[in-house]
């Protein structure tokens, strides 16, 4: 049965969803890419944008902070001080957008294109579903309930501009305003749903530390044919060093890297795998004849709650047109390696840099550098606050969502719980087809529509048991 404030919302929605649509285009156009200090001033705009946007659905207030980085907006609506109060966290910073030449279309000249998944069409730009997309879905939800008259309590908005670079001044931000952002709950749509039929709420974030190694080998590049089989090469080493980090079971070499990691119970492990997958529907969706991993361990918990270890980049040498013989004086590598409970960052951080320092033979300097770190989250289902997520997806998608862990990181949801003592409601609404991070990334009309309808649901009902 539809109540009174989601026939409200839905009419609100479809009246000014060309509007809707078209803001979330211009918020797109602007090129926010927190990696790369050349867009700068573009981030800054962003954030801009959204500022005034929220001022103008019904902010009370909407700022910037500055920061040591890339800026974060800051906007309140409190209606009542009686009433809870929901803190929507989201970023409008987005991944760079290269390979430019694998894109269809522009990455930062948003347009719709109708899809497999996306019959009704997806909208096709860099940050169109991480975050812009999802981000902006609440501030258009803000906007139709105060429209509808149905914003049932306080609300807070933080997005910030350098969630894909760690979120290091974030930390910083809400250490040090923790009044400012006194809430009941954190409302955050930065992840997925497994499908547009089958919907589905993120329990389970993994961790991540980051590094960027560095091998020197000779005080210069050198004649491969002159100097190559006398001089160790930093390529041939790193390599070397990189494969070692792994054994012929999948599993990862460093000492202790295991030791904080809680093993789920048999009867835990099963109930993941209660969420539709097929190993080979997956492996043929990315055009590979095979899957490989950890031993022991399904896919569904290989990326859910396995820790892992991945070279992001590797480069060194001559990688020109036509063929250069050299042997090159440098070699690099960015690695990511995701964490679990109880895993912690920084310690795994520190013994990854002693191991991979024990790994470098005679002949060649290693250093390694941290980059940034986060913690792994687990998020209760049995709140008050997942029920109303829970409701809000039966009510507007007709069918109840399935819990899943994914194997992506929010740092912030761990930071939250820890400075601030609150979970976090993850109502994500991508796909895995969506191509976050990488080209063609796109989002559906649908997923942002309903995704407004399902957060303005989410108030009601949470605002509802709250009473
Ligand atoms: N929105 C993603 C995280 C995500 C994606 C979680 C899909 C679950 C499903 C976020 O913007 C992101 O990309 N995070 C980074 C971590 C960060 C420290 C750079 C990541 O997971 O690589
Ligand atoms: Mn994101
Ligand atoms: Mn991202």
């Amino acid at each position: 049965m539809k109540t009174t404030s989601q026939s409200a919302h839905q009419t609100y929605i479809k009246q000014h969803q060309d509007r809707f649509l078209g803001e979330l285009f211009d918020l797109l156009r602007i090129p926010s890419v927190s990696a790369d200090p050349k867009f700068a001033p573009d981030v800054r705009r962003a954030a801009e944008y959204i500022r005034q946007r929220l001022l103008e659905a019904g902010a009370d207030s909407a700022t910037i902070h500055e920061t040591n980085g890339h800026p974060i907006v800051y906007g309140e609506r409190i209606q009542d001080p009686a009433l809870p109060t929901v803190l929507v966290y989201g970023h409008y910073d987005v991944q760079p957008a290269d390979p430019y030449e694998l894109w269809d279309s522009p990455p930062f000249e948003p347009v719709v294109r109708q899809t497999k998944e996306h019959p009704e069409g997806a909208i096709f730009a860099r940050g169109a579903c991480d975050d812009k997309g999802q981000a902006y879905m609440h501030v258009k939800a803000f906007e139709t309930m105060m429209q509808s008259g149905t914003l049932p309590c306080n609300v807070k908005f933080m997005i910030e501009g350098e969630e894909e670079v760690g979120s290091d001044n974030l930390e910083i931000f809400v250490q040090n305003n923790k009044d400012l952002l006194a809430a009941d709950v954190i409302l955050i749509s930065d992840t997925g749903i497994i499908s547009n039929t089958t919907p589905s709420i993120t329990v389970g974030l993994r961790g991540m530390s980051y590094v960027e190694v560095e091998v020197v080998g000779p005080n210069r590049d050198l004649h491969s044919g002159r100097y190559g089989g006398a001089v160790a090469n930093p390529i041939n080493v790193l390599c070397n060093m990189i494969a070692r980090l792994h054994d012929e079971k999948g599993r990862i070499t460093i000492p202790g890297f295991y030791d904080k990691v809680t093993n789920l119970s048999l009867d835990d492990r099963k109930a993941m795998h209660e969420v539709p997958h097929n190993d080979d529907e997956f492996a043929a969706d990315l055009g590979v004849d095979g899957l490989q991993g950890e031993e022991g361990y399904t896919t569904i918990e290989r990326v859910g709650i396995r820790p892992t270890l991945d070279v992001n980049g590797i480069w060194g040498g001559y990688i020109g047109e036509g063929a250069k013989t050299v042997l090159p004086s440098k070699a690099y590598a960015k690695i990511s390696m995701r964490l679990v409970p109880d895993q912690n960052s920084d310690e795994v951080t520190d013994m990854f840099a002693k191991h991979f320092l024990s790994l470098a033979p005679k002949g060649v300097k290693v250093a390694v550098r941290p980059h940034h770190g986060g913690e792994p989250a687990v998020i209760p289902t049995d709140s008050l606050e997942y029920r109303a997520a829970s409701a809000a997806f039966e009510e507007c998608w007709g069918k109840a969502p399935v819990p899943t862990r994914d194997g992506g990181s929010i740092p912030i949801v761990s930071l939250f719980q820890r400075e601030l003592g609150l979970d976090s409601v993850l109502l994500g609404f991508g796909l895995d087809s969506d191509n976050i991070h990488s080209p063609n990334e796109k989002y559906g009309v649908f997923n942002y529509l309903k995704g407004i309808e399902t957060i303005a649901s989410f108030y009601q009902h949470y605002a509802g048991m709250k009473k």
